[in-house]
């Protein structure tokens, strides 16, 4: 099926090019896209669009003058789990502290938890995607963290996206914290739960994953154990992307940056060291604005990081503990208000950043030869996304071409 979208009073493109505004925005106003077999093939003025149409013989879709992005890039989440924790989330509010030990409660509900009633609970967090413009998202495994549970979520991921990251280094699981072998050392347990992460659960989880992750922070993985379980990664073939530097400072950037990851995300403590490292590194830093809101912690700093050169993208991290939200608009919001991003560096963050962070390069933007992907706004620009927090502005959101929401 061929479909125009037409009449759009501004275009996003993320294609820079000379005669657009909006810099990296590629901005066009009153344009039109042509979408063929779900690929992009031409993006031009509406007033040349009708030319296009007996050509391609295309549905044409005309949006009333609305503003037009690429579809939200999601490189992080965590969406195949079991439970809730609103009760974590109002004691937090109440003023208690967020610990990375909370993963273990969802630990255990995932666990309980049928293959179908996970995939029920997946098929609704993808309509709630779509419905907030997203059509390109990352899902890590990390609720299991044992060989069988680890090898379900990222099999259950899977049957979503392409997109799919091993966590088992995620946290260290109860039944090896409380194994009376380790006499309540974390570190040994660590280590020998690592082992069983790197062996078994890698070969159980590797065919159904594209990406490995660790968890390298205090109370989850030291700099030692998150290398061993992404060089282990990264040998069975998978791409390397990291969660660290989101309690304290530590090693996580540095290590991202050492081994080649496509992104490290979190960086919210940063030392002046980690800037410079990732701002001479293909390693993307994605923030995650979700988090601080749903943790009272401090934002990471956006500005710091683009003025120093550092590519940034901007995820959801959509979990049931530090920030259960699957909505990039929000994100948007909180990180235009709050980490010194300007609109259109927030909206390009969210849809080339997301893709940069993925290593893909057939999302993420609107030209010809990129999948059809866009959402489009009830709205007349991108600047609403920010100016307008918490209003539903999506007014539908298009998939190779289709129309998902
Ligand atoms: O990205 N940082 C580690 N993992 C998640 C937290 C998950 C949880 O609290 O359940 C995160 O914030
Ligand atoms: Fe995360």
């Amino acid at each position: 099926m061929n479909t125009l979208i037409t009449n759009i009073g501004e275009l996003v493109t993320n294609d820079e090019q000379p005669g657009r505004e909006g810099g990296l925005l590629g901005i066009v106003r009153d344009a039109a896209v042509l979408v063929e077999h779900g690929v992009v093939t031409w993006v031009g003025p509406s007033a040349d669009a009708a030319a296009q149409v007996p050509a391609s013989g295309a549905e044409i879709v005309d949006v009333g003058g609305r503003a037009v992005i690429p579809g939200f890039v999601d490189s992080h989440t965590h969406l195949v789990f079991g439970g809730d924790r609103a009760e974590e989330f109002a004691a937090r509010m109440a003023g208690r502290r967020y610990e990375a030990g909370g993963i273990r409660s969802t630990v255990a509900a995932t666990r309980a938890a049928t293959d179908d009633e996970l995939r029920a609970r997946l098929a609704g967090f993808v309509a709630e995607l779509h419905a907030q413009g997203t059509t390109t998202f990352e899902i890590k495994s990390g609720y299991g963290l044992s060989v069988a549970d680890e090898e379900r979520l990222v099999r259950l991921a899977r049957e979503v996206t392409p997109e799919v990251t091993f966590l088992g280094a995620h946290v260290v699981p109860f039944e090896f914290r409380e194994d009376p072998r380790f006499d309540g050392d974390p570190v040994a347990a660590g280590d020998a739960y690592v082992e069983v992460v790197v062996g078994e659960m890698l070969d159980a989880c590797a065919p159904h994953s594209r990406w490995v992750d660790a968890f390298c922070e205090r109370g989850a993985f030291t700099p030692a154990q998150s290398r061993r379980v992404l060089e282990a990664g990264r040998a069975a073939g998978l791409g390397v992307r990291v969660h660290g530097n989101q309690l304290g400072e530590g090693e996580g950037v540095r290590l991202a940056v050492e081994l080649g990851a496509a992104s490290v995300d979190h960086c919210t403590f940063l030392s002046d060291a980690d800037v410079t490292a990732l701002a001479s590194s293909d390693t993307v830093a994605t923030l995650l604005p979700g988090v601080e809101f749903s943790t009272r912690q401090p934002y990471p700093d956006a500005r710091r990081l683009i003025d120093a050169g550092v590519t940034v993208a901007l995820a959801s991290d959509c979990n049931p503990g530090s920030s259960f939200t699957s909505s990039m608009p929000f994100c948007i919001a909180v990180a235009v208000r709050d980490m010194g991003m300007t609109p259109a560096e927030a909206v390009w963050a969210s849809t080339a950043g997301g893709a940069l962070a993925l290593r893909r390069d057939d999302v993420g933007a609107l030209r010809p030869g990129l999948r059809g992907d866009l959402a489009v706004l009830d709205a007349p620009s991108h600047v609403h996304l920010a100016y307008r927090p918490g209003v539903p502005l999506i007014a539908s959101t298009w998939a190779g071409g289709a129309r998902v929401a």
